[in-house]
């Protein structure tokens, strides 16, 4: 497992050939946490083999789990019938930000929780307010002391939820903790994200009542207790369009397999007005051939199923050398445009106005440099620039990718891409 170091492409390369898509890392952590609320065997299959998911497996052990995992399989089985602790180690809360969960579990099973605030990408304010909010109607008391938070129940019971922005942990974290609730919740503008739908059938076979998935309102029927089950986790939305972004901007041609195509409708769109064409070969699998030159394109992140905020910088990389002007509005996290800083370094004109949005003015090259990868997705972003600008591209600060892509580079190799991974 790689833990940190620095990616180094050589750029003007066209991407050719096949990738197999992976497991999405969205459904895989809400579900390890998710599956805590059973004593039975549960067993997962097309598990990506991500730094997150092994964080999350320790923080599984360290609570009590017996977590068996490889090959992309994962066997989770809680050893008593009780949660082992009720409080989540510092280390843990701050090493990944899907700890949060913890919240919804450790109520639900222990009617106690003590946690930290949470950490994970950088990606500006991440604030847990509406989190702590729904909870408490359903009977949880807080108390905070700086980073510190104590969350208290006598017996979570089912309420109504409006939620005031439909956030995807939150909604995920009410699920969790009312599925073994007294009595019925229901929430109201949910997060739509195929994750939760993901997070909602696996509960649902291990016995939960949960309906209206997929639409903006749920309702959770508390159940007394949940069972084992099998489970396969969906394919990541955002390593396909990763792969698009790839085939798009380096001119390339890539088939992709083993994905979803009806998560795909805002990216495909994008990818498509940027110049590319995209053949869909049926619902599991998609050609992506770029153009000589890319066009101009401007859209806004949103939440499902607009635009993802976790495909912005992906598509900034091709935007700073298309034809022309593009305006990009991120509309979830505000300041996530670490990538538009990069890539300026790599002679791109892109202008932030210093509230939620770039103007981008397309170059004709991008020249290799030194850049970081604040987080994830600008790492991902910054390889793809590193793929087609002139000579070679060091991208420092790789931990960040490998937390969310596996096998990247492997992948990428295997379409062509000259990029090697170096341990600091
Ligand atoms: N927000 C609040 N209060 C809250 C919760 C959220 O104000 O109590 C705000 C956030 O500050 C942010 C917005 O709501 O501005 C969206 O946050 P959300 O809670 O929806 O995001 P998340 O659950 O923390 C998940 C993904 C992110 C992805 C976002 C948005 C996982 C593990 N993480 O985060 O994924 O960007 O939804 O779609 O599911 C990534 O994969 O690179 C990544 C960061």
């Amino acid at each position: 497992m790689l833990t940190n170091g620095r990616y180094i492409v050589n750029g003007s390369c066209k991407l050719n050939g096949e990738v197999s898509i992976s497991g999405a890392k969205n459904s895989i952590l809400p579900i390890m946490c998710a599956s805590l609320l059973s004593n039975e065997t549960v067993e997962l299959s097309n598990v990506p083999n991500l730094n997150d998911v092994n964080v999350l497996k320790n923080l599984l052990e360290d609570i009590g789990a017996k977590v068996n995992y490889n090959e992309n399989r994962m066997v989770i089985k809680n050893l008593n019938a009780n949660l082992k602790k009720n409080t989540v180690d510092k280390e843990y809360s701050q090493k990944i930000r899907y700890s949060v969960l913890m919240l919804g579990l450790m109520l639900a099973k222990e009617k106690k929780v003590v946690m930290y605030y949470p950490g994970g990408c950088n990606l500006g304010k991440r604030p847990i307010d509406i989190h702590l909010e729904s909870l408490a109607k359903l009977g949880v008391k807080f108390e905070q002391e700086g980073d510190l938070i104590i969350g208290t129940t006598t017996g979570l019971v089912g309420a109504t939820i409006n939620l005031r922005f439909p956030t995807v942990g939150g909604t995920e974290n009410i699920i969790i903790a009312s599925v073994t609730a007294k009595g019925t919740t229901i929430i109201n503008n949910v997060a739509r994200e195929p994750e939760i739908e993901d997070l909602c059938n696996f509960l649902n076979s291990m016995g939960a009542k949960i309906s209206g998935i997929g639409t903006k309102s749920l309702v959770i029927e508390g159940v007394k207790e949940l069972r084992g089950t099998s489970h396969e986790i969906i394919p990541d939305r955002i390593e396909t369009a990763t792969f698009m972004a790839a085939a798009a901007t380096t001119g390339g041609d890539i088939l992709i397999k083993n994905t979803k195509v009806e998560y795909l409708f805002e990216i495909m769109r994008a990818i498509q007005e940027m110049g590319a064409t995209i053949e869909v070969i049926d619902n599991k699998t998609i050609r992506v051939l770029g153009p000589e030159k890319l066009e101009a394109y401007n859209f806004e992140t949103t939440v499902y199923p607009g635009m993802p905020t976790d495909v912005q910088p992906i598509l900034v990389p091709g935007l700073a050398i298309a034809n022309g002007y593009s305006k990009v509005e991120e509309t979830i996290y505000k300041e996530r445009f670490a990538v538009a800083k990069e890539l300026n370094k790599m002679g791109a004109n892109i202008k932030f106005d210093g509230i939620n949005s770039v103007e981008i003015l397309g170059v004709k090259n991008l020249e290799g440099s030194i850049v970081r990868g604040a987080d994830l997705r600008a790492g991902a972003g910054l390889v793809i620039a590193g793929l087609v600008a002139n000579g070679e591209t060091i991208i420092e600060n790789s931990y960040q990718v490998n937390r969310g892509y596996e096998n990247f580079e492997h992948k990428l190799r295997q379409l062509g891409a000259d990029i090697r991974y170096e341990e600091k």
